[in-house]
């Protein structure tokens, strides 16, 4: 964590710009793609550094700003549902100095120095939901989407065990209900149980299953899952005949509505003081997840006095639960090989019930974490499960070592392959220079080859790839595309029959016909797809596309590599002399070439093609965008712009055509009106681009 304290203000302005992007993408992550890759405390820590640097240097608070937006922008297949009155997110506060200090900021506003009286809910660690009711039949649902804009989940939201269809009683004309979306920790469990063994996809966590669930196209999926959900609020409604938070709740859970049984009045600080550690120390006996806990000023007329922020509520906050921890023995640390030889430690523990979730691995990241720690193999060691993704083990217990235990030495062999393992210097990772005469590595190139970003074959899942990489059916990504034929009796005499997919265990003749449609269907690719699908080191999805970009076809790009004319490469923003390298290592390497020229012949790869759209009412313009935009994020905007063939400008000048005005906007605003530029609203915006 950087100290802000002596930063200066260019390197704040940088900071700013690398923190907006930064937790863009993990709202995308989380939002959108229900996959984080950040742990929720990581996250947490870079938005609390975006607004202490705000606070800070107020005026440097881009237009982007994370502070300003809320989630992440829509599912495009979605059908998008308005909400009258927005759903707005929480701050967070980690501490009681913190709580402390949030209600005398609310007693300073209200100047009263009375104890307020809060409602203290229970964090649920799901997903949020809105659930319209007109003349009580429920009408429409919707996730939160950005806030403004949700997505349409009505039928979803049916297809839950006990959601309610009808509200019988009196209640309001349009009566709004908000609440949450959740899967019980037993629930999630067996999902990636059941998910395992049909080769589907495993959650990270109860929440990312909960909204993998929710958000299906296809209601039916989520009918065959468990979920659950409570309420907790309301957003647009036509009477109000509750006074106070907890008022409301009782009334919608004589309505039929769950509410949770947690719930609590607090009448002082220290009263939410006690739920907090109460709540902490039962958390994980609870059968769902909660990630804290969420205080609300119980009178509504005082909620109406303190207001809103940007985003949020000045009378709510949400008190976050540090991570969960407990102690176990490290029994073993195993090491991995990933797709590019690097060798991972990982530890196997004694399995530990973690926040209601058993763990038995843990991350230990690389050789150098082992030795800074210490870690050995019999220690009791205490590991944490950050709200996601994999556990950690923080620290290790060194006065409980019974015995001389041995420091770790960590492999300089290839575990695997035997192959010499590496390290170059600067690297933090050792590598197995088996290349693909390295059995995993193999198996972690055709995993990588067929994953959803790159090939995207459908029933050519991990286990698959594995079963079919040992007893030798496709050991190459070209053997992908032959094994229909080789699946075909050539005469009928010499036709192994063991090679017959169809005999294989848990493979029918519908599955075998389906798996080939998709085999088929994954021949045409496009070329930044198909680079990314070679798994060059360092060459991710976004390195593929500017390499894409440049290039325009393979051919011109493989051809340049073997030469190892690197000019091109290396002029492209974003791509350095160590990308550069690893991908003329790649493409000198000749087993990969030889593939590659096999693959040619039997798949088709798209020349890079970022289509123009000439009839566009923005062909040929120049725009400029301002303020805060809530249908698309800044980059979506540019990139529909410039693909509807506009020009996209930072400044305005009297050559700007247009400028796209979204919310809070400024000087640039100003200057177009001054100068006097069409000026149009994001709306208007989207009903331009194709
Ligand atoms: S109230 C204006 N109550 O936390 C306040 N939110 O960061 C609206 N959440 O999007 C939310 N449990 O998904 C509220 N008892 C609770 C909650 C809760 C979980 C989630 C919700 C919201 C997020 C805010």
């Amino acid at each position: 964590m950087i100290d802000i304290r002596n930063i200066d203000e260019d390197e704040a302005k940088k900071q700013l710009e690398f923190l907006s992007k930064e937790i863009e993408k993990a709202d995308i992550a989380y939002y959108q793609n229900d996959d984080p890759y950040l742990d929720d405390a990581k996250y947490d820590e870079l938005r609390h550094l975006n607004s202490a640097l705000e606070a800070k240097f107020p005026h440097l608070v881009r237009d982007d700003s994370p502070s300003k937006r809320i989630g992440a922008k829509v599912k495009s297949e979605f059908k998008k549902i308005e909400l009258n009155v927005p759903m707005l997110s929480l701050a967070d506060i980690f501490n009681d100095g913190e709580l402390h200090d949030f209600i005398t900021g609310i007693k300073r506003f209200l100047n009263s120095s009375e104890d307020i009286e809060f409602s203290a809910e229970p964090k649920m660690d799901g997903l949020s939901f809105s659930a319209m009711y007109k003349n009580g039949v429920f009408v429409k649902g919707s996730t939160r989407g950005d806030g403004k804009i949700g997505e349409e989940i009505t039928e979803n939201l049916k297809a839950i065990k006990g959601f309610p269809l009808y509200i019988k009683g009196d209640v309001p004309l349009t009566f709004e209900v908000r609440g949450e979306v959740f899967m019980s920790k037993a629930d999630f469990l067996k999902l990636n149980e059941k998910n395992e063994k049909e080769n589907k996809k495993i959650f990270a966590n109860p929440r990312n299953a909960a909204a993998g669930s929710l958000r299906q196209l296809d209601a039916r999926i989520t009918e065959q899952r468990n979920l659950s959900f409570i309420v907790y609020t309301w957003g647009d409604v036509s009477d109000i005949f509750w006074n106070t938070q907890d008022e409301f709740l009782k009334y919608v859970e004589k309505l039929g509505f769950p509410v949770n049984i947690y719930n609590k009045i607090c009448k002082n600080e220290n009263d939410l003081l006690v739920s907090f550690k109460n709540l902490m120390e039962n958390r994980a006996n609870l059968p769902y997840d909660i990630d804290g806990i969420v205080y609300k000023v119980n009178s509504l007329e005082l909620q109406k006095r303190l207001g809103f922020l940007t985003r949020t509520p000045r009378w709510a906050v949400a008190h976050k639960f540090p991570a969960e921890k407990a102690i176990t023995k490290l029994n073993n640390i195993r090491i991995q090989v990933g797709r590019t030889g690097a060798l991972t430690p990982v530890a196997d523990l004694e399995p530990v019930n973690v926040g209601g979730v058993l763990i038995s691995h843990a991350t230990l990241h690389n050789e150098d974490e082992i030795k800074r720690k210490d870690i050995r193999i019999g220690d009791m060691v205490v590991i944490q499960r950050a709200g996601d993704v994999i556990p950690q083990v923080v620290e290790v217990l060194k006065d409980k070592r019974t015995r001389d235990m041995e420091e770790f030495k960590f492999p300089e062999f290839c575990p695997l392959c035997g192959a010499h393992a590496v390290r170059e210097e600067d690297e933090a990772v050792r590598r197995c220079t088996g290349g693909l005469t390295c059995p995993q590595q193999a198996v972690e190139r055709l995993k990588h080859f067929v994953s959803r970003d790159a090939f995207n074959i459908e029933g050519l899942g991990d286990k698959v790839i594995e079963d079919f990489y040992k007893d030798k059916i496709i050991t190459t990504p070209y053997d992908i595309f032959t094994l229909e034929k080789r699946n075909k009796p050539q005469d009928l005499f010499s036709f192994d029959e063991s090679l017959n997919l169809e005999n294989r265990d848990g493979w029918g003749s519908k599955s075998v016909t389906k798996l080939f449609e998709a085999i088929n269907k994954s021949k045409k690719i496009t070329l930044q797809k198909f680079i990314y699908a070679l798994g060059i080191r360092q060459v991710g999805i976004a390195t593929a596309y500017l390499i894409a970009k440049h290039y325009h076809n393979f051919t011109d790009f493989m051809e340049a590599m073997i030469k190892k004319n690197i000019s091109l490469l290396i002029n492209i923003d974003g791509i350095g002399p160590q990308v550069a390298s690893d991908i003329v290592e790649f493409f000198n390497e000749e087993h990969n070439i030889d593939v590659i020229k096999k693959l040619l012949d039997v798949i088709k790869i798209d020349d890079f093609d970022e289509i123009i759209n000439e009839d566009s009412l923005l062909s040929g313009k120049t725009i400029v965008f301002t303020g805060t935009l809530t249908m698309f994020t800044r980059s979506e905007a540019k990139s529909k712009a410039l693909s509807n063939g506009a020009k996209v400008s930072g400044s305005v000048s009297g050559s700007t055509d247009f400028v796209v005005a979204g919310e809070n906007a400024g000087s640039k605003l100003k200057k177009a009106e001054e100068l006097g530029i069409k000026v149009i609203s994001e709306d208007e915006f989207s009903k331009m681009i194709f």
